[in-house]
């Protein structure tokens, strides 16, 4: 298969487009065809070994692993023998922030790790795109007791993490304040905000509202 490969670290053009050995899933592993997956946050800090303490993790002098990648949305291709939870030709997404090397045309993920079926109202790309924002939002949330009925201020809004935060807080039930600027009020009030907080009209450090979190 082919694959971004890198084995020094350094800036995007260390990064080869090689061949390298197919990934043979273990008896509980899925291999999956990759069609989409994102550069983010994490790639980037694991391309450049910045900060530096990334290398504590990812190899102190080279990194370790030589395909980056955290997420993923594609195609079942083959199953190991104990799984029971996808078979051939599942459309599935997922996500670890530890990664999956899922920059390259396959990689192998636990079945039992973060992978789902892809809803059908959602492209290969869409799906991909939708993972590591919610991962951080409901990491979030998760850290809290209840948001039912909570007050809850949300800035930034429209990024990865507030879109995926104003949807899973509205989901839990919370009452939530967004902060977005002018041209994105009505996108963020069909997310399920209640109050919008214009931030090119208002300073939201400076109003009296108090919110719970
Ligand atoms: N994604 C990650 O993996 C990750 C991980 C850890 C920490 N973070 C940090 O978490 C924060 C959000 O990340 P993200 O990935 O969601 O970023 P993002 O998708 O780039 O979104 C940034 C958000 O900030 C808003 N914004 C810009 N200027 C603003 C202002 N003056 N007042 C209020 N809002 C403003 C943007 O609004 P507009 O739509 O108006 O531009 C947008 O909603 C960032 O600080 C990022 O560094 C991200």
């Amino acid at each position: 298969m082919q694959a971004s490969i890198y084995t020094v670290y350094g800036p995007p053009e260390v990064l080869k487009v090689l061949k390298t050995e197919r990934p043979v899933p273990q008896n509980h592993e899925v291999l999956i065809r990759v069609h989409a997956a994102t550069v983010n946050r994490t790639d980037c800090a694991m391309l450049r070994a910045k900060p530096f303490i990334m290398r504590f993790f990812t190899g102190l002098f080279n990194p370790k692993n030589h395909i980056l990648g955290t997420d993923f949305a594609g195609v079942v291709a083959k199953v190991g023998e104990d799984v029971t939870a996808f078979k051939p030709g599942d459309k599935v997404f997922g996500f670890e922030d530890t990664g999956l090397s899922s920059h390259a045309e396959f990689m192998c993920i636990n079945q039992a790790k973060a992978i789902a079926i892809i809803p059908d109202n959602l492209s290969f790309e869409e799906a991909a795109a939708s993972l590591e924002g919610s991962h951080y939002a409901l990491n979030m949330i998760n850290k809290v007791d209840h948001l039912k009925d909570k007050n809850v201020l949300i800035n930034g809004a429209t990024g990865a993490i507030g879109s995926a935060a104003v949807q899973l807080s509205k989901f839990y039930g919370a009452n939530i304040t967004a902060v977005c600027n002018t041209k994105n009020i009505e996108l963020v009030e069909s997310l399920g905000a209640n109050t919008i907080i214009d931030f090119s009209q208002e300073d939201f450090t400076q109003i009296d509202t108090k919110f719970h979190y």
